[in-house]
């Protein structure tokens, strides 16, 4: 987590590299910081808060004319966030400045050798331990700057992307990377560096992106030499054009960015699909998928490995691929599958669903996996991302930038290249009839248009969200299909309203959850039309002869349910298998007029950040 930004060019750093911060806000805001160097002087300032409250505490330094800086957002690993704690961190002799992103895990050792050498340190982090090392390599092997932080870097063990200036040779930033990202903007005699491409869209398509254990000196009128970190071979710089547009990075009126990207879904899924759905000509087809068609057919098991709104993707696919392919699937939290020794065989896929392309644990998940000899395919969203690098092949969601930190486009994008994977297998195993393959397609290709009806909810959803939003609880109630939407649902909740929240399945209600229910508890109940809709009827019947308050979730022009729901929010009709598309809709929006009514900060909910790159 944590978001880097650094500038070395001809431009005054400071607007780039604030607003670079703020663009990165989403990977973590609980301090942030920024040093600039104007050619004589460090000019640092730090502080606990968010960009916007460093803004306030630099304004001295604000109009600075430098034209080499960095800065840091930060999401804290090591030590409280507080002004201290914050990025920059310098060395002891004031010389090296460094900002990090990551953990360096055996920092307490080099911290204790480094006390009993004299150093001294003013913060708990892991990064001021960092910085020392390097002074003190570079003091003792009397190195370049270049060449301490690669011989610090062999004595750490961890993860990092970082920038590092020396004030004695300040015409450059040295920069490294092992598990967190790292971008290289290149421009016309100035460079850019950051944790992804959006802080630097605006001057420069030219991006690199460093690989893990890679390091580079970045220097004006130099050309850029990147090298490996362990044996120092030169690696040749590989330029990417980029994809993303400044557009894509704003609100575009919308009040947050997780209203934007609600809103978005109709034509991201659009986009999800294009060039890989004809409905009309029986075509459902992806490059990653046809060049292992293979590997999956044979496969005996897919294993699903994935972290919160991901894993639910992959739950929901589950129940997809199973249904249309007779192939076992096994859903993972990543987390818990990297240390458990799970059994992989070398003809399991690993599918690995991540929208950031970064999460630590699935990366790792990842790497398990591919040491037991599986083929490991991908689903994620950033192009160039760390899995979609680590992974044999894969397909990209195309949902474009997503900033807001509670995920919605990246579900619903992801479930649609799932089950075009499903479909794909199952028209080459002849597991669906050829009428319900094509039906499917069919259906699929209209889904955008159902999203956008899902999307009139939003009056209701606004509605329910004023007369339930002190409520201290909600559970979530869903079968089949809809069982991870209801998790889905509890999640989008949580984490940016703060009220506690649960998904079950409806049926598990009574082996336990059905104690909590009182005429103070909303029920959030996903009942359309197609799938268990009488077993469910039934759930919602237990629910008011114990006076829980019932938000149904029903499809157009529904009776039954609609005489027993306090309240009930319509949806255009779908097959079972695609309804998680369109169910989900109604729900983001009931969190995000809960969150927004109860003064939360939607896109920046306390305590997260949207790239978990910390285990
Ligand atoms: C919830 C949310 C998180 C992410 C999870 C995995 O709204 O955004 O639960 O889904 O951190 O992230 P990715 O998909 O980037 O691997």
């Amino acid at each position: 987590m944590c978001g880097i930004v650094g500038y070395i060019g001809y431009r005054e750093a400071y607007p780039i590299i604030i607003k670079g911060l703020k663009r990165l806000e989403y990977r973590g805001y609980d301090s942030a910081g920024i040093m600039l160097y104007n050619g004589k002087n460090l000019q640092i300032a730090k502080t606990k808060g968010k960009v916007s409250d460093l803004e306030s505490k630099s304004s001295d330094i604000a109009q600075s004319a430098a034209t080499i800086g960095m800065g840091h957002t930060r999401w804290a690993t090591h030590g409280v966030p507080n002004d201290i704690n914050s990025h920059p961190h310098v060395s002891n002799s004031g010389n090296l400045v460094i900002i990090h992103n990551g953990i360096i895990e055996n920092y307490e050792p080099l911290k204790k050798e480094l006390l009993n050498r004299g150093y001294t340190f003013s913060s708990d982090t892991d990064t001021e331990v960092l910085i020392n090392l390097i002074e003190e390599v570079k003091k003792n092997e009397k190195l370049k700057l270049g060449k301490a932080v690669q011989v610090a870097l062999n004595q750490v063990v961890g993860a990092y992307a970082i920038c590092v200036f020396d004030k004695e040779n300040p015409d450059e930033i040295v920069v490294a990377r092992l598990g967190s990202p790292l971008a290289i903007g290149v421009g016309e005699n100035e460079f850019f560096i950051a944790s992804d491409a959006s802080p630097f869209i605006e001057y420069t398509s030219n991006a690199i992106y460093l690989e893990d254990e890679e390091m580079a000196i970045v220097r004006l009128h130099k050309p850029l030499k990147i090298r490996k970190i362990k044996d120092d071979s030169l690696v040749d710089p590989y330029i990417q054009e980029l994809q993303m547009n400044l557009e894509q990075i704003e609100k575009g009126g919308y009040d947050h960015f997780m209203l934007k990207e609600i809103y978005e879904q109709p034509n991201v899924i659009k986009d999800t699909y294009r060039g890989r759905l004809h409905a009309n000509s029986g075509i459902v087809q992806m490059a990653g998928v046809e060049d292992n068609l293979e590997k999956f057919l044979h496969a005996q098991r897919i294993l699903i490995v994935a972290c919160g709104t991901s894993w639910h993707a992959g739950l929901v696919a589950e129940y997809i691929i199973e249904e249309f392919t007779r192939i076992p699937v096994e859903v993972e939290y990543a987390s818990e599958f990297r240390y458990r020794n799970p059994i992989i065989n070398p003809n399991d896929v690993v599918i690995a669903i991540s929208q950031s392309g970064e999460t630590a644990d699935t990366l790792a998940a990842i790497k398990l996996a591919k040491e037991k000899g599986a083929f490991v395919f991908g689903v994620c969203n950033v192009v160039g991302s760390s899995i979609s690098r680590e992974t044999h092949a894969g397909a990209y969601t195309h949902a474009g930038p997503e900033i807001g930190v509670a995920s919605t486009k990246a579900f619903t994008t992801q479930i649609t290249v799932l089950t075009m994977i499903a479909l794909r297998l199952a028209k080459a195993k002849g597991t669906l009839s050829n009428s319900d393959f094509y039906r499917y397609l069919q259906e699929l290709e209209v889904i955008p248009e159902k999203v956008h009806e899902a999307l009139e909810s939003n009056e209701k959803a606004k509605e329910i969200a004023a007369k339930f939003k002190d409520a201290p609880n909600c559970l979530y109630l869903g079968r089949g299909y809809n069982f991870p939407v209801a998790l889905e649902g509890a999640l989008k909740l949580k984490e940016i309203s703060y009220i506690h929240a649960e998904g079950y399945p409806a049926a598990e209600m009574k082996h336990g959850p059905i104690a909590l229910i009182d005429e103070q508890m909303p029920v959030v109940v996903i009942a359309p039309k197609q799938g268990h809709y009488d077993k469910v009827v039934s759930n919602i019947q237990e629910i008011k002869s114990r006076s829980g308050k019932i938000i149904a979730v029903v499809t157009k022009g529904d009776v039954q349910v609609k005489e027993l729901a306090d309240h009930v929010i319509e949806i255009p009709e779908t097959s079972d298998a695609l309804s998680p598309l369109i169910t989900t809709i109604p729900l983001q929006l009931l969190s995000y007029h809960i969150a927004v009514m109860r003064g939360c900060n939607v896109d920046q909910p306390r305590n997260l950040a949207k790239s978990v790159t910390v285990e």
